[in-house]
């Protein structure tokens, strides 16, 4: 009560397209008076039993639904069991002194004094945590935990209780980030920890070889779980790994590049390369948790950092907000929280996820015409400055120059544009790419001339 459900319940269901039931507003509804109403004239026993009515309701439909259940209701054994079998719950956090302030204008049945709204509000915490699946302060803190991404703020240690629980761990580890950060983390799992995979750095673990060999190597069973330690190419492998190994079991990530903490991390897209091109094997394996720890990017070579800035400075102009203006922790989290809202409303990539490859198209044609030497975040902020420009979006066209500074590469035209035309995203051989039609409006499958689109790439080349 007074944990601000009313006001992010509804957000919170915009932000992952899903519909809203406010549990109290469906009692109302069935009772034709308001719960003040029916407190003061039926009693509070009367209350419950419509509640727990129209609770069962909400929790058992069958298209995911953002339900907001009332401070009480977890009182019934079977509005908790219903939760536990249909629903992921996240908790609100508040305080009693915040929760009082919001509560203590409209007159509400039970929070008529501090105090006992005091006492109230610490008899039902201890059933709010038996019950959460996940905690939130904010709209962004409830899509992250909706998607199972958790912001760490302090160091590795404590890892072990973030982890979810398995019947055994095992952890896919970067070379390098093993180096680094490897008997951290390992005495952070402790005694969780049953095997060490260490895979090569960076792309060359995104090998056939490398998951057949920890397909080789892997003891967990069905309820064990693989953490992966490492950048998106670790990422992607182990979640590749996991979602095949006995047909499946259970990952969570630790990233330790931005790109990972902010894109590859989130979404369940995993996969690895074959020598006929990137990520042509994979599957979607969503995370049981993602970890997210900033602290891990502190060893992070600049070069690396700037690929992450590339995909935060997509996510602020795909969500109309100068994001890159923020400090980097509370970047991290407005972009992991973008792209997990993305995802939890495109899961398998057949709509709006596509617009993920805003300046995409352009980058991976021009990464592939320079045989995969060219850094993804300098192929990303020239796709950038060449979408915004067929967009029409000077301005930001202009921004994107400021903050990344891209300089037209040196690759061969014609294997550029072959590589564009050749492209996922090109339907029948048209090329399709993601516009804006201005910041934060984002336009998916756009089909223009293509000596258009040609001589925006080719001012992309040196
Ligand atoms: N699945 C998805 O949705 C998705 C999204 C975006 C990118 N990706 C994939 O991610 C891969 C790129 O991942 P990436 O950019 O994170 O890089 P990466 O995993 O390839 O790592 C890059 C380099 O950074 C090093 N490194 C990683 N963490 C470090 C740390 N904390 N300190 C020092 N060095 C560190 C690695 O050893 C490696 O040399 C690509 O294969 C791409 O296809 C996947
Ligand atoms: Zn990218």
């Amino acid at each position: 009560m007074g944990a601000g459900k009313s006001t992010l319940g509804p957000l919170l269901a915009e932000r992952l397209g899903r519909p809203f039931v406010s549990v109290d507003a469906a009692v109302e509804g069935e009772a034709g008076s308001t719960v003040a109403e029916l407190f003061a004239e039926r009693g509070e026993d009367a209350f419950r039993e419509l509640e727990e009515r129209a609770a069962w309701d909400a929790l058992s439909r069958r298209i995911l639904t953002v339900v907001e259940l009332g401070g009480g209701a977890l009182g019934s054994q079977a509005t908790r069991a219903a939760l536990g079998a249909h629903a992921f719950t996240i908790l609100l956090e508040t305080t009693p002194e915040e929760a009082w302030q919001r509560v203590s204008l409209p007159v509400r049945p039970l929070a008529r004094d501090q105090d006992e709204f005091r006492t109230l509000f610490a008899e039902r915490t201890p059933a709010y945590e038996l019950v959460a699946n996940g905690r939130a302060r904010d709209l962004d803190g409830a899509v992250l935990a909706a998607a199972g991404v958790h912001l760490r703020e302090g160091s590795t240690d404590g890892l072990a209780d973030l982890v979810p629980p398995a019947s055994a761990v095992e952890l896919v580890v970067d070379a390098t980030v093993d180096v680094l950060h490897g008997d951290r983390v390992r005495a952070a799992l402790g005694a969780w920890l049953s095997a060490s995979h260490v895979v090569p750095a960076g792309e060359r673990a995104k090998t056939a070889a490398e998951a057949a060999r920890l397909w080789s190597a892997l003891r967990l069973d069905r309820d064990g779980l693989v953490v992966a330690v490492g950048g998106g190419s670790t990422c992607d492998l182990a979640g590749f790994v996991a979602a095949t190994h006995l047909r499946g079991v259970a990952w969570a990530p630790v990233p330790t590049t931005l790109v990972g903490q902010v894109d590859a991390a989130i979404g369940g897209k995993v996969g690895i390369d074959l020598r006929e091109g990137k990520n042509l094997v994979g599957s979607f394996h969503w995370p049981a948790r993602t970890i997210v720890d900033p602290e891990l990017l502190g060893t992070l070579p600049a070069e690396e950092l700037d690929n992450g800035r590339a995909e935060i400075v997509k996510t602020g102009l795909l969500l109309g907000e100068p994001l890159w203006e923020r400090e980097l922790a509370a970047q991290v989290r407005s972009a992991a929280a973008f792209k997990a809202a993305v995802c939890l409303r495109d899961p398998e990539d057949r709509g709006e996820r596509a617009q993920l490859n805003l300046g995409h198209t352009f980058a991976h044609a021009l990464e592939a015409a320079s045989g995969f030497t060219l850094p993804h975040g300098r192929a990303v902020a020239l796709g950038l400055l060449a979408a915004l420009r067929l967009s029409g979006l000077d301005e930001e066209a202009a921004t994107v120059q400021d903050l990344l500074r891209p300089e037209p590469v040196t690759v061969d035209r014609e294997l550029a544009w072959s590589a564009l035309e050749r492209d996922k995203k090109s339907v029948s051989g048209t090329v399709r790419l993601v516009l804006l039609d201005a910041p934060g409006a984002p336009r998916i499958g756009v089909e223009l001339d293509p000596t258009e689109v040609r001589a925006a790439l080719d001012a992309m080349i040196a």
